[in-house]
């Protein structure tokens, strides 16, 4: 039961599409996903109310600090995916939701635009780190990336990243008119029209391999005698 949070504390970064698409293409691979939404705007909960998507996915919204702590220590062992939307600011939720998670996934919009926003998040994970000695998985996932940007300027991107010690998932999300009308229609990539929406199969293969990225992180079905170390107390502290 991996625990994905999406965290940037710059608002618009591109949190809440990061986790429509891997809740949405998880789900369709048959796997079970919770995902909280933990925004009071409800962004990811008024998607799926009209979207409906595929497949199981349970949604918890209204989620506070203490409501995310009592999940996360009861934990559904059927449940394959949990996967945290915060909100675009920083407060208790933010850190409980950080100290619980095996990856932590940061949206950085154009190449260094959102950097205070995801610097926050280092912090924090910095400071969980210095206290518990619990280090908590986590990558820079480029999001609203231009089409039209090489693989090879991308690459020069990570390498600038992992010089300072930050991975990079090697899928961007692409700016798409289909990840934009996914919420503006309130529907799913896989309930759009081919001929209507330009570059759909290009958007599906973005969704697809993001996906398949974060599996390859965090499989599913890892049979561990020794559960991973949880820095409850910090949660709960800081
Ligand atoms: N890859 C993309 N292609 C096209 N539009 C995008 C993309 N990513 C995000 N957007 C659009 O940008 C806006 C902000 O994205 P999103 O809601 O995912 O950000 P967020 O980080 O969750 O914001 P908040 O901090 O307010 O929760 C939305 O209108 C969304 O449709
Ligand atoms: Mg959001």
């Amino acid at each position: 039961m991996p625990v994905i949070t999406i965290a940037n504390t710059k608002g618009g970064a591109g949190k809440t599409t990061a986790a429509v698409l891997i809740a949405t293409e998880l789900a369709q691979m048959g796997l079970h996903v919770t995902v909280f939404d933990s925004d009071p705007q409800h962004w990811f909960s008024q998607w799926f109310e009209t979207a409906r998507p595929r497949g199981t996915i349970s949604l918890v919204n209204h989620v506070t600090a203490s409501a995310l702590e009592g999940h996360m220590r009861h934990m559904d062992r059927a449940r394959d995916y949990y996967i945290i939307d915060l909100a675009g600011e920083r407060n208790q939720l933010t850190a409980t939701a950080l100290a619980f998670s095996d990856l932590v996934l940061i949206p950085v919009q154009g190449a260094g635009m959102d950097a205070k926003g995801a610097a926050k998040i280092l912090d924090i994970l910095a400071r969980i780190e210095a206290e518990t000695g619990v280090a908590i998985p986590h990558s820079v996932l480029l999001s609203r990336v231009n089409p039209m940007v090489t693989t090879h300027s991308l690459l020069a991107i990570k390498g600038l990243l992992a010089q300072r010690g930050v991975d990079v998932l090697a899928t961007p999300v692409i700016e798409r008119a289909a990840f934009r009308e996914m919420f503006d229609r309130g529907v799913t990539l896989h309930d759009m029209d081919v001929g209507k929406v330009s570059n759909l199969d290009k958007a599906l293969q973005n969704a697809r391999g993001l996906a398949d990225e974060v599996m390859r992180h965090l499989p599913v079905r890892v049979v561990s005698t020794a559960p991973r170390k949880r820095p409850w107390q910090w949660g709960r502290a800081a």
